[in-house]
C-alpha cells in the first residue's frame, strides 16, 4: 500500500510522462503560478504520493501544511461521499444547511480564543479568513488601523498582500488598503547581537509599542495581528513572553490580539491550535483565522470570536456564495473527529521531537546550520555560510532541496532570505518513513557540502 511505502525513484525526475505535462502546464496557465517542483501526481495516501511516471515520493511540505491528515483518508471520503449525494451547495444567505452549524458548534468548543459564547463563521481560503478576521477587528473596535509584522505572510488578496511582508508577493499590485503598519517581529535568532533572550523580547516589544507614537495612535488601532510561527517568514515561533506583552498592550489600549493559525493549526504545534499555548499562559487571542489542515485539502476555512466581537459587524459585510461548502464542512467535521480520536497534537509532539533531535546534532557536525526552532512538528533549519556572521546560506538550502526531491523526499524553503527549510510531514507519517525521510535529508546536505 502506497501508505506505507517508501520512497522509490524508478526514471529520472521529471520522468517522461511528468515532463509532458509540465510542458503543458507551460501552455496553458500563467507561469506567475510559480511551480516549484517538476513533479505531476497520480495518486495520494498518507503521507506519500506516486508520481504519473511511477516514482513514490515523501512529502515533508503537504501543501504547505494542509495535509496534516494526509493525501487521502478513507473516512474522509465517506464523508464527502455521503454529503456529496445529498447536495452540493447551499448559500447559508439563502437556504441554512446544518453540516455549517454543525461545524461551527464544534469550533466553538475547540477554538481558543478568550471568552465563553463564541461564533465561527466560514470562508473559503486562508487569505479570506485573515481578511475577515481583519474586517471583523475594525467593526468591533470602529477603528481604521492594524499593526501587522516583518516577515508575516497573511495571503494574496488585496488586504492580506498588503498585510504580508515581503513585497515579491505584491509585485505591481498597488495601490493597497491604508491603515497597514508594520513592526519587527521578535525573532530571537537574529536579535541585536549580545542580547539575551530577555533582552531581546524587551526590545521587540518596545518596537511594537513605538509604533503607536510613529505611525498609528493606540486608540486608532483595531487588532494585532500575527502567526503564533511565522511560516514563510522562517518558521519563527513567537515567543511566550513577547506574546504576553502583546496581550497586555491589547488589553491597555482597547486592541483586538489576532492569531493567524491558518499554518500553525489542527495539530500541526502539539497542541489542536497554537493559541492553546497561550490560553494556558493566559494570552488567548480574541480572533483566531484558520485553515489549511481544517478540512483535509477541500476548500475552508474559519474565523472564530467571542460573540460579542462578532455582534459588531453590519448585516451583509461578511459571507459569500461558497462560504462554508457542505461538502467542506462534512470533511473538516470528520478531521476534527480523526484528530481528537487519534491525538494529533501527541502525534505531533513525538515527530517534532524526534526531527528536532536529528537536526540539532547535524547542526554540531556539519557547521552550517544556524538555528533548529519551531513548535511541536512546524520546524526550521536555518542554514548559514557562517555561525558568527550568520550570513545566510540560500544557495545551500537550493541544492539540498533539489537533491533530496531526486532521491523522493520533497522539501521546502522558507524565510525572508530562503535559507531555512521547513518540516511539515503530514503528521500521519510513520516511524519508518519519517526515519527515512531524514536519512535521505542528511545524504543530500553531505552530498551538497562535499560537492
Ligand atoms: C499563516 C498563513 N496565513 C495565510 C495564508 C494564506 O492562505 P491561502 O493560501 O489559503 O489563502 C497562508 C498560506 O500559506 C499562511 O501560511
Amino acid at each position: 500500500m502506497l501508505r506505507n511505502s517508501l520512497p522509490k525513484i524508478v526514471t529520472s525526475v521529471p520522468g517522461p510522462k511528468a515532463t509532458e505535462i509540465i510542458e503543458r502546464r507551460a501552455k496553458a496557465m500563467p507561469g506567475a503560478i510559480k511551480c516549484g517542483y517538476p513533479l505531476v501526481i497520480e495518486r495520494g495516501e498518507g503521507a506519500m504520493f506516486e508520481d504519473v511516471d511511477g516514482n513514490v515520493f515523501l512529502d515533508w511540505v503537504g501543501g504547505v501544511g494542509v495535509l496534516n491528515i494526509g493525501y487521502t483518508n478513507s473516512e474522509l471520503v465517506e464523508a464527502v461521499k455521503a454529503q456529496s449525494e445529498k447536495y452540493f451547495h447551499a448559500m447559508m444567505n439563502i437556504t441554512t444547511h446544518e453540516q455549517y452549524i454543525k461545524l461551527a458548534e464544534v469550533m466553538n468548543e475547540i477554538v481558543p480564543v478568550k471568552g465563553n459564547v463564541k461564533q465561527t463563521m466560514f470562508v473559503n481560503s486562508g487569505a479570506e479568513a485573515d481578511e475577515n478576521a481583519v474586517k471583523i477587528a475594525k467593526s468591533f473596535t470602529k477603528r481604521p488601523n492594524i499593526i501587522v509584522f516583518n516577515g508575516a505572510f497573511h495571503g494574496r488578496t488585496q488586504m492580506t498582500m498588503a498585510m504580508t511582508g515581503k513585497k515579491a508577493y505584491a509585485l505591481g499590485m498597488g495601490p493597497f488598503p491604508d491603515g497597514i503598519h508594520r513592526v519587527e517581529f521578535p525573532n530571537l535568532y537574529r536579535a541585536p547581537k549580545g542580547m539575551s533572550e530577555d533582552d531581546a523580547i524587551a526590545y521587540y516589544v518596545e518596537k511594537l509599542e513605538h509604533a503607536f507614537i510613529e505611525s498609528a495612535p493606540a486608540d486608532s488601532v483595531a487588532a494585532i495581528v500575527f502567526e503564533p510561527v511565522q511560516g514563510e517568514g522562517g518558521f519563527i515561533p513567537a515567543p511566550i513572553e513577547w506574546v504576553k506583552a502583546v496581550r497586555t498592550i491589547c488589553d491597555k489600549y482597547g486592541i483586538l490580539m489576532v492569531t493567524d493559525e491558518v499554518q500553525t493549526g489542527w495539530g500541526r504545534s502539539g497542541r489542536l491550535f497554537a493559541s492553546e499555548y497561550f490560553k494556558e499562559a493566559g494570552c488567548a487571542p480574541d480572533i483566531m483565522s484558520t485553515a489549511k489542515s481544517i478540512a483535509g485539502g477541500m476548500p475552508l476555512s474559519a474565523v472564530t470570536a467571542r460573540k460579542e466581537i462578532m455582534d459588531a459587524v453590519p448585516v451583509g459585510t461578511i459571507g459569500g456564495t461558497y462560504c462554508g461548502n457542505p461538502v467542506s464542512c462534512a470533511s473538516a467535521l470528520k478531521v476534527v473527529e480523526i484528530m481528537l480520536r487519534e491525538n494529533y497534537p501527541a502525534r505531533a509532539l513525538e515527530i517534532g521531537e524526534k526531527a528536532t533531535r536529528k537536526f540539532k546534532s547535524w547542526a554540531d557536525k556539519y557547521g552550517v546550520i544556524g538555528d533548529v526552532r519551531g513548535m511541536g512538528a512546524m520546524l526550521g533549519v536555518e542554514f548559514v555560510k557562517n555561525l558568527e556572521t550568520k550570513e545566510p546560506y540560500p544557495e545551500l538550502v537550493n541544492e539540498i532541496i533539489n537533491a533530496a526531491v531526486k532521491k523522493g523526499l520533497v522539501l521546502e524553503a522558507a524565510g525572508t532570505y530562503g535559507n531555512v527549510i521547513r518540516f511539515l510531514c503530514p503528521l500521519c507519517v510513520t516511524d519508518e518513513q519519517l526515519e527515512k525521510g531524514l536519512e535521505i535529508y542528511e545524504e543530500s546536505l553531505k552530498e551538497c557540502l562535499n560537492k
